[in-house]
C-alpha cells in the first residue's frame, strides 16, 4: 500500500493542483451557474442569515409559521420557534397537494435477478407511497406508539424500511435506525440508551444473494434486554424465524385492516425527529438528536443546490448508494430528495451481486442522471477494473457526487474519466452525522473543482480553519475546521448526555463547533480535510471508535489488554489493527495456535460491533510500547500496522525492545 493512496489528505494534494471549472453545458442551465453568483450568495447568507434560512424555510409546508427564526444560546440552537411541520408531508403530501400525486417518488430494485436477469423493480408514486406510509402509521399506533415515543428500526435497503420511518415522522415518533449490518450487541446498547419499546424489523435482507439473518439478530439482543415489548416483523426474504408469542407480529398481518388515511402531526420545528448513533472517541456510541424543522429545511436546500436537482426535468432520477441506516441514507435517500420532486432510487443489495457490474447495469438500466457513492467505493470499482464499465452505458448521467471520507486524487480522476465520461461534475461533500447536512461541497454549476478538495461552504455556513484558540490560520497551513455559525440541521444534543455533547463539541475551540476533523485552506479559498483529530477511524467511510474495538476484544475471556490503530488500507481508506495482551500463554507468533486465537478474536469482535467494526490485523504481544509515563504510544503502532520503518523518536519509551520484537513478528 503506497502512503499517497492511504493519506490523499495529506502526501498528494500538497502538489494537487489541477482545476476543473465546471462543465459549461452543466453550468448553463444549474441552479447556481457562476462563481460570482455562489460567491454572493454565500456572502449574504453570512451575512444575513435569519433572512436568507427563513427564505428557504418560505419554500416548504408549515402547519404554523414559525414566530422567530433562530434562538442561538450556545451551544443550543431553537430554528424557526413556534413554526409546526411535519417531514412526511414535506416528502408526501406536499407534491400531492401540487398535483404531483401520480409522479413516481421512490424506485426500489431488489438484489436478486430472475433466470433472465431481470430484478424486481417496484416504483411508488407520492400518493402510492404515502398511502403505504399512513397504513404503516396506523399500524404504529394500534400497536400504543405515540408522539415522542423512540421508535427501533433494524431493516435492509427495502421501501419498507423508508415507509416505516416515513411512519414514525407521520406521528411524530423519532425513529432510531440501526444500520442492518450491526450486531445484537449493537443493538441492545441502542435500544437500552433510547428507551426504546418497539422494534420494526424484517426476517431477513438480501445480501449476495443470502438473507443476513436479521430477525434472529433483534432475538438475540432481546435476550439481553428487557424493555422491548413489541416486535414487528416484514417479510422479505422468507428464511426461516421465529416469533415469540405476545412480542412479535408480523406486519402484514398488522396491516390487514389498517386505514390508509393518517393525518400528520404538527411537530414543533423542535420537536425530535430522530437519533442516530455514531461512533466517538470514547467507547459508547452518541445518540446524535436532529430536530424536525431545521433538519428538513437544510436537507431539502442542500438536496436541491449540491446535486442541482431539477424536478420539471422528466429524465431526472437520483441514487445515492448509502445505507438509510446511517445518516447520508436519512439525509440523501428520503428527507431531503423526496420533498424535491425527484425520484429516488434505492437499491437493496450488495455491488457485486450477481457481478462487479451491477452498479452500472442499475444505472443505464434506471438511466440514473445523478449518483453519490463513496470514496471506498470507487476504490473498490477500480480494482475490480474497467471491463465491468466499458459493458455499459452511463451516459445518463449528469454529475457524481462523493461522502464519507477523503477522496485520493487518483480515485477523484478515475470516477471523473471512467464513470463521468469527463463530462460530469463531482461534488466531494464533507460533513458528518451531527451536522445532518452538507457542510462543504462544490456547488456543482460554479465551484472549479481540484481532485481530493471538497472545495467551499454550503450557503448559511461559516466554516474556517482556525488554531486552538479560535484565531484563522493562513492560508494553506494545517489546523482545526470549525464552524462558527449556527445552521438549521445542527445536532440538538446528544440522547441523555448533556456533558458528553458540550466537551465532544463544544469546549476544543471556545465558542465554535468543532467536528473534530484537521484542515487547511489553499490559496483559492478551499478546503482540503486532513484527518481525524480524536481516536476515530474512518473504515470504508465509516467511524469507527478505537475505544469500542478496544472494549470488544477485552470483553474476550483470553485478553487482557488491546490497544486499537488505524493504518493506511488501500481499498477502506483506512484498516483497524489490534495489539492485544492475553491472559492466557501466548502461542508462538506465526503458529497454528497464534493464527487460531487471532481468527477468533476477529469474529468476536464482528459479533459484538458488527463486521464493519472487524480488525484487518491482530497482533499478539507480551506488552505495548509504552512512554515512561504510562501512555500507549500510537504513533508507533501506526506504523507498525503500515509496515513503515520506525523513524519517529522513540527515546521517551519506557522499553525499546517491544517495538523490535513487533517489527520483527510482522502482521
Ligand atoms: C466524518 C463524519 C457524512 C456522512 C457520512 C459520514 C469524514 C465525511 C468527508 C469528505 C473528507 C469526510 C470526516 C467527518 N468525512 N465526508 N467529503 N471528505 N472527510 O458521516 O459517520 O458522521 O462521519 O467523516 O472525518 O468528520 P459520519
Amino acid at each position: 500500500m503506497s502512503a499517497t493512496e492511504s493519506s490523499a489528505s495529506t502526501t498528494s494534494m500538497l502538489q494537487e493542483n489541477r482545476l476543473f471549472p465546471p462543465p459549461a453545458e452543466f453550468a448553463k442551465d444549474a441552479h447556481i451557474s457562476s462563481l460570482e453568483q455562489y460567491e454572493q450568495l454565500h456572502q449574504r447568507s453570512i451575512d444575513e442569515p435569519e433572512a436568507f434560512w427563513a427564505e428557504v424555510a418560505e419554500g416548504l409546508h408549515w402547519f404554523k409559521k414559525w414566530e422567530k427564526v433562530l434562538d442561538w444560546d450556545l451551544p443550543d440552537a431553537k430554528w424557526f420557534v413556534g413554526g409546526q411541520t411535519n417531514l412526511a408531508y414535506n416528502c408526501l403530501d406536499r407534491q400531492i397537494d401540487d398535483g404531483l400525486g401520480d409522479k413516481v417518488a421512490l424506485v426500489f430494485e431488489g438484489e436478486l435477478v430472475d433466470d433472465n436477469g431481470q430484478p424486481e423493480v417496484v416504483k411508488y408514486t407520492y400518493a402510492e407511497l404515502k398511502r403505504e406510509v399512513c397504513r404503516f402509521a396506523n399500524v404504529l399506533k394500534a400497536q400504543g406508539v405515540r408522539k415522542g415515543d423512540v421508535v427501533t428500526i433494524y431493516m435492509g435497503m427495502i421501501p419498507q424500511l423508508a415507509i416505516a420511518m416515513l411512519a414514525c415522522a407521520r406521528i411524530g415518533a423519532p425513529h432510531a435506525i440501526i444500520f442492518g449490518g450491526f450486531s445484537a450487541q449493537a443493538i441492545c446498547d441502542r435500544v437500552e440508551d433510547g428507551k426504546s419499546k418497539i422494534v420494526v424489523t424484517a426476517d431477513g435482507s438480501w445480501r449476495r444473494g443470502k438473507p443476513v439473518p436479521l430477525k434472529k439478530n433483534v432475538d438475540d439482543a432481546l435476550e439481553m434486554t428487557k424493555l422491548v415489548e413489541k416486535v414487528i416483523v416484514y417479510q422479505r426474504c422468507k428464511n426461516d424465524v421465529t416469533m415469540k408469542d405476545g412480542r412479535d407480529q408480523w406486519w402484514h398481518d398488522l396491516e390487514k385492516d389498517a386505514s390508509d388515511d393518517c393525518p400528520a402531526e404538527p411537530m414543533d420545528s423542535e420537536d425530535l425527529a430522530f437519533i442516530l448513533y455514531t461512533s466517538g472517541s470514547t467507547g459508547k456510541p452518541k445518540g446524535i438528536m436532529h430536530t424536525t424543522g431545521g433538519y428538513l429545511v437544510h436537507t431539502t436546500m442542500t438536496s436541491k443546490y449540491t446535486f442541482d436537482l431539477k424536478p420539471d426535468d422528466p429524465d431526472e432520477m437520483y441514487w445515492c448508494t448509502a445505507d438509510i441506516g446511517w445518516i447520508t441514507g436519512h439525509s440523501y435517500i428520503v428527507y431531503g430528495i423526496l420533498p424535491n420532486r425527484v425520484p429516488t432510487l434505492m437499491y437493496e443489495g450488495g455491488p457485486n451481486f450477481p457481478a462487479e457490474d451491477r452498479f452500472w447495469d442499475i444505472i443505464e438500466r434506471h438511466k440514473v442522471t445523478k449518483f453519490y457513492t463513496a470514496p471506498t467505493a470507487i476504490r473498490t470499482f477500480m480494482k475490480w477494473g474497467d471491463e465491468h464499465i466499458d459493458k455499459h452505458d452511463l451516459s445518463s448521467l449528469k454529475l457524481l457526487g462523493t461522502v464519507g471520507e477523503p477522496i485520493n486524487p487518483e480515485a477523484w480522476m478515475w470516477y471523473r474519466e471512467k464513470i463521468g465520461g469527463n463530462r460530469c461534475p463531482i461534488v466531494d461533500t464533507w460533513w458528518q452525522t451531527e451536522t445532518g447536512g452538507h457542510m462543504l461541497t462544490p456547488m456543482p454549476g460554479a465551484t472549479p473543482t481540484t481532485p481530493g478538495s471538497c472545495c467551499r461552504p454550503m450557503l448559511g455556513i461559516d466554516a474556517a480553519v482556525v488554531n486552538s484558540e479560535g484565531e484563522e490560520v493562513g492560508t494553506n497551513e494545517g489546523g482545526i475546521l470549525v464552524i462558527r455559525k449556527p445552521w438549521p440541521s445542527m445536532l440538538r444534543g446528544i440522547y441523555g448526555d448533556r456533558q458528553r455533547f458540550i466537551e465532544t463539541y463544544w469546549e476544543k475551540v471556545p465558542g465554535m463547533y468543532c467536528p473534530a476533523d484537521g484542515a487547511r485552506k489553499d490559496e483559492n479559498g478551499n478546503f482540503w480535510i486532513t484527518g481525524r483529530i480524536d481516536d476515530v477511524i474512518l473504515v470504508a467511510g465509516h467511524n469507527i471508535g478505537t475505544m469500542e474495538v478496544e472494549s470488544a476484544l477485552v470483553s474476550h475471556d483470553s485478553v487482557a489488554e488491546a490497544a486499537v490503530v488505524g493504518f493506511p488500507h488501500e481499498v477502506k481508506g483506512n484498516g483497524v489493527a489490534a495489539y492485544v495482551i492475553l491472559r492466557v500463554p501466548m502461542p508462538a507468533p506465526g503458529s497454528d495456535d497464534a493464527k487460531a486465537l487471532q481468527k477468533e478474536l476477529i469474529q468476536h469482535v464482528g459479533k459484538e460491533l458488527g463486521p464493519v467494526a472487524k480488525p484487518d490485523q491482530v497482533r499478539l504481544t507480551e506488552a505495548l510500547p509504552k512512554t515512561r509515563s504510562g501512555k500507549i504510544m500510537r504513533r508507533l503502532l501506526r506504523d507498525i500496522a503500515a509496515g513503515n520503518d520506525i523513524t519517529s523518536d522513540t527515546s521517551t519509551l519506557e522499553d525499546r525492545t517491544i517495538v523490535d520484537k513487533l517489527v520483527a513478528q510482522g502482521g
